[in-house]
């Protein structure tokens, strides 16, 4: 299975076997919240696939390695792990890049901070700095992965407007609901407008999401799977075990 080339708070890497087992049959494969892309890189490639996140940065990163992956590589091809320079990449001005070098900031940023912040240098008493980004070769798999992708920019419920056929799967993996340590402005109110466009698709959904009451009360009507998965990222010890997470689909 490959790997994403990023971290990303709330990643599927730990249920990404029994989420890809659930898939079913499609010929659209959408994933409506890409953050890393665990599933999606970990799956057998679908005859059509859209991935779509509203982080612009994030999205640039994966069509520049889409496109210009060779010289992305180049470019990270004689840094290295250092407070100095993680400063200075986080203190750029966006507006004054280009495309690409946006991408390289992006990339250094999310692989050299704690948890893939990219808000605090990322250092280590008992592991080494995070090399692999600065190998060459290791863009040119996910670049080949993500030639026949759509890769689009949107908040989920335009993505869903413009994908839902009955022949199209979403793959919802949205910020959990009331969880600290997020800080996004995903609220009660965009869960439900997701719920009502769920509730209302053509095509078959599968969404992941933390085991909260309130969820269980929107999704009443689906079928709803609980499993649990521990976290280990997290700097306060207090925080890292194990949490309950939900599989709800239509099908
Ligand atoms: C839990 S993460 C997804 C993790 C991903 N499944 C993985 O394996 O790495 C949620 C993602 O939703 C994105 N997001 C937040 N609000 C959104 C919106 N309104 N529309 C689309 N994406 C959104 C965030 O940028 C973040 O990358």
């Amino acid at each position: 299975m490959m790997k994403p080339p990023i971290t990303r708070m709330g990643g599927k890497s730990k249920l990404r076997k029994e989420i890809i087992s659930m898939i079913p049959d499609h010929t659209c494969y959408v994933e409506l919240f890409f953050g890393a892309g665990w599933v999606y890189f970990g799956k057998e490639p679908s005859k059509v696939e859209v991935i779509n996140d509203i982080d612009k940065e994030l999205i640039n990163l994966f069509r520049m390695i889409k496109y210009h992956a060779p010289e992305i590589e180049r470019m990270l091809e004689y840094e290295f792990s250092g407070r100095d320079i993680f400063e200075e990449y986080k203190n750029m001005t966006i507006e004054n890049l280009t495309e690409i070098h946006r991408s390289v900031r992006f990339l250094y940023l999310i692989s050299q901070s704690f948890a893939g912040k990219g808000n605090h240098y990322g250092y280590g008493t008992n592991s080494k700095p995070k090399p692999q980004i600065f190998y060459k070769g290791i863009l040119n798999d996910i670049k080949e992965r993500l030639r026949n992708t759509y890769v689009e920019n949107l908040s989920f419920e335009k993505t869903i407007e413009k994908y839902d056929r009955d022949y199209t799967f979403f793959f919802a993996d949205p910020p959990y609901f009331e969880t600290a340590g997020y800080g996004n402005s995903f609220k009660e109110e965009e869960h439900l407008i997701l719920r009502d466009k769920l509730k209302n698709i053509k095509g078959k959904f599968l969404l992941t999401i933390n085991d909260h009451e309130k969820v269980r009360e929107w999704y009443k009507d689906f079928n709803i799977k609980e499993t649990e998965v521990s976290y280990s990222v997290a700097k306060d010890k207090k925080a890292r075990g194990k949490y309950k997470e939900l599989i709800i689909t239509n099908y």
